[in-house]
């Protein structure tokens, strides 16, 4: 089982970087996660959807529903609330995404230390490639 720790603050970004309902996505440590603006709060969760542990998105910064009012699973369509994580339609109804902790300091939003990483993604492809050797 992966264990792995945020061992220290990593710099998400500042509140005025991001429009409202606007999201970016970055990696740490070998995760994808997203965040999101809302209400002048920004919003960060791990990039996996419950319902298949997967991304959510396949394209860059591509988070949102056509309304832009919430997070959307592009593969099967799971719909979330923006400031909760929580599935409210969809394959994975009732489920939510896995908040990633954040704190703000004179508006620079920081990945908080001390936290839990969510086991790295399979990189697949590598995986298959190996079993052939
Ligand atoms: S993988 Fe997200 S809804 Fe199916």
């Amino acid at each position: 089982m992966d264990s792995a720790i945020l061992e220290s603050d990593v710099p998400l970004c500042s509140l005025t970087e991001l429009e409202e309902c606007q999201t970016i996505e970055l990696s740490v440590e070998q995760r994808q996660l997203f965040a999101v603006r809302l209400d002048n709060q920004i919003h960060a969760y791990w990039n996996s959807c419950p319902h298949r542990g997967i991304p959510l998105n396949w394209m860059p910064n591509q988070f949102l529903d056509g309304d832009g009012a919430l997070i959307q699973c592009t593969s099967h369509g799971a719909l979330f609330e923006i400031d909760t994580g929580h599935c409210i339609a969809g394959p994975c109804h009732g489920d939510s995404l896995t908040p990633v902790t954040l704190h703000c300091e004179s508006g620079q939003y920081y990945i908080t230390a001390g936290q839990p990483l969510p086991p790295a993604l399979v990189n697949l492809r590598a995986q298959a490639l190996a079993e052939l050797e």
